[in-house]
């Protein structure tokens, strides 16, 4: 089969440190046909690093005929709306989490899908990393459960990519075009916060939609899907959050602490009464750093933890090979819209919990 050709809508961080270096790996599964971003300085950069034809406006490039596939990379806000134009135009799509910012729009999204017959796949690559998928051959039986705990205790992303990639972030981006995308965003975060929501509960949602979606996406891949949120509270100005996710039989808790150190922690731990299995992803997002998963049971001496790692497999070439995969043989992807849809719902059911307990600047 023929490489699919991508337009890329989009050039920011995350083109540039992931999806076009991994699609320029992945030569025989893909050629880079087509960008566009707002930024006549990245076009110019992309463009020439990668030969890709440079479209005029999104829609052009996605309803061009020289591209099957578009890759959505563009703010959350525009998310919608350029889903909607390829889904109309029935092109493949990868979509960035996280895929909108509103369960409205995800359903809006959903009502075309009787239309479309290609594939839609959203990049949540933790549920791709190696780790993670070792880990379903070892959890205790979903019934033996007892407890889970899920954190992520780390810095921005830029505190790392600096050190690795030389990444363009662009000031010739039409000052007009910023302040509508920064309303526009500001209005789908206050559909669900509220329109009179403090500060830090914006904050909240920012750092839940951003962040905590890799690991509300993922907790729900290994352990499916809580009966509810018992209580979720923010600090920290709202950088910081702790959410109680109801079970029945157990309760998983998570953790996100945003913060300057420079270390990335994260871990998703399932335990039974005999047995512990840690995913561990102390991998800021970075090509090709290795994640690790550590089984622990009870032995006759006392605990004996079994290794698997480091699993140098990237999650961000697994997730597009997957994609690719899904394309070629007319498969659905775990991580799909009403996927999507499912953690949204309880983003928004974090909040309300939130909006009861206050907040704590
Ligand atoms: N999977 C991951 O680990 C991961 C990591 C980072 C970002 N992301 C997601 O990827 C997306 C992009 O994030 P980023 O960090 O690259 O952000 P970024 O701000 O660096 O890049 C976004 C790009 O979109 C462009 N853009 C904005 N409005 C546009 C429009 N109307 N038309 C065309 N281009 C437009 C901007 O000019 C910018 O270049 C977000 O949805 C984010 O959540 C995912």
């Amino acid at each position: 089969m023929a490489p699919l050709r991508v337009g890329l809508v989009g050039l920011g961080e995350v083109a540039q440190s992931i999806h076009l270096p991994v699609l320029a790996d992945q030569r025989d599964c893909w050629a880079i046909a087509g960008v566009f971003d707002v930024s006549p300085s990245l076009v110019a950069l992309v463009t020439s690093e990668y030969a890709a034809r440079a479209f005029d406006t999104a829609e052009a490039l996605i309803n061009s005929p020289d591209i099957d596939v578009v890759f959505v990379l563009s703010s959350d806000d525009t998310h919608s709306r350029f889903v909607r134009t390829a889904m109309q135009a029935d092109k493949h799509i990868l979509l960035e989490k996280p895929a909108c910012l509103t369960v409205r729009e995800i359903d809006e999204l959903l009502a075309l899908m009787p239309a479309y017959r290609k594939t839609l796949f959203v990049g949540y690559m933790r549920r791709y990393a190696p780790a993670y998928l070792a880990a379903r051959d070892e959890l205790p039986a979903h019934a033996d459960i007892t407890h889970v705990r899920i954190f992520d205790l780390i810095s921005e992303g830029r505190h790392f990519l600096k050190k690795s990639r030389n990444i363009l972030y662009p000031n010739d981006v039409d000052p007009a075009l910023l302040a509508r995308g920064a309303r526009e965003r500001d209005a789908l975060i206050r559909e669900v916060v509220g329109t009179d929501a403090p500060a830090d509960l914006v904050r909240a949602y920012r750092g839940l939609t951003a962040l905590s979606s890799h690991h509300i996406s993922a907790m729900r891949g290994l352990i499916g899907e809580p009966k509810g949120v018992v209580a979720a509270h923010r600090t920290n100005g709202g950088a910081n959050t702790s959410v109680t996710f109801d079970y029945g039989h157990f309760a998983c808790l998570y953790d996100a602490v945003v913060d300057d150190l420079g270390l990335f922690d994260a871990m998703i731990e399932v335990r039974s009464n005999t047995r512990r299995v840690r995913i561990i992803y102390d991998t800021p997002y970075i090509r090709s750093l290795p994640t690790r998963l550590e089984v622990t049971e009870a032995g006759p001496l006392g605990p004996v933890t079994k290794s698997f790692g480091p699993l140098y497999g990237d999650a961000f070439s697994n997730e597009l090979e997957i994609f690719h995969r899904h394309i070629v043989e007319g498969t659905k992807p775990l991580t799909d819209l009403a996927d999507s849809r499912r953690d949204l719902a309880l983003m928004a059911g974090i909040i309300e919990r939130m909006k009861e307990s206050g907040g704590n600047v």
